[in-house]
């Protein structure tokens, strides 16, 4: 039986009071938080403080992995976070292939340099409303994971969460049928097996994110091959992230 999991992304959002105060309050959600993994991923500047006091699990919401240190202006490294006692990272949101051009091979790179590291990998994957509309997604999908399984250590799985996060569903208020998600789960478990084998497919954790929410979230974890969540706009209340605790 997989434990859900649950990632609140917060993206760059959030004043320094504004992260405290709300990770004060998710980090006392008290038992509600036992029967789920929690993952809060804060803009970067406020890890280091938060992990000062931490409660719930912290994540980075990017990282430079081949290096440990060097001359990379701007970047977080892996040991950055080891001091910092952070052992999640969130990999190739379609945010930051998009927005900051991570093409797949870089994305991998740092998904096994820290997966090697002992860090437990948020990994992202997920389509274009064009790619849904022209009837490739799974396609794209195998693709985008494909390049991370040919380069991993089985062993090293149960440190990886996939997260299907469709790009045209985040954010947007849109959220794929049922059967989608169900059919697009079910089709990333099946290329687990695929690539690796049975017990691998079965621990590994395959989450949603795109538009999640208190009102939707219920329903979706029902459904087989959904272990939990990533949630963005959603995670930056206090109220509708502990519903949708409540509700996995
Ligand atoms: P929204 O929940 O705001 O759609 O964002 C999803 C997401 O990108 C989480 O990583």
């Amino acid at each position: 039986m997989r434990k859900k999991i649950i990632g609140a992304n917060w993206k760059m959002n959030l004043s320094r009071l504004e992260a405290e105060s709300l990770y004060h309050e998710i980090s006392n959600l008290g038992e509600l938080n036992e029967h789920v993994d929690l993952v809060v991923f804060p803009p970067q500047p406020f890890l280091g403080l938060l992990s000062l006091n931490a409660g719930v699990a912290l994540g980075a919401q990017n990282v430079y992995g081949p290096e440990i240190f060097g001359a990379y202006t701007g970047e977080t490294s892996l040991q950055h976070l080891i001091d910092l006692h952070i052992q999640n990272v969130l990999i190739g949101h379609s945010e930051r292939r998009l927005y900051f051009n991570e093409h797949s091979d870089f994305i991998g790179a740092k998904a096994i340099a820290a997966l090697n590291g002992g860090f437990q990998v948020f990994f992202c994957c997920g389509e274009s409303m064009e790619i849904r509309e022209n009837g490739t997604a799974a396609s794209w999908v195998e693709a985008q994971l494909t390049s991370l399984f040919e380069q991993m250590d089985p062993k090293s799985c149960s440190a990886l969460v996939i997260a299907y996060e469709p790009i045209w569903a985040i954010g947007t208020g849109k959220v794929p049928s049922m059967d989608e998600i169900t059919e697009m789960h079910g089709f990333i478990r099946g290329l687990c097996e695929q690539y690796f084998d049975t017990p691998f497919a079965d621990a590994i954790r395959i989450i949603y994110g795109g538009s999640c929410t208190a009102n939707n979230a219920r329903a979706m974890a029902q459904l087989p091959n959904v272990d939990g969540f990533l949630v963005g706009g959603a995670s930056l209340s206090y109220s509708s992230i502990q519903e949708i605790i409540a509700s996995v």
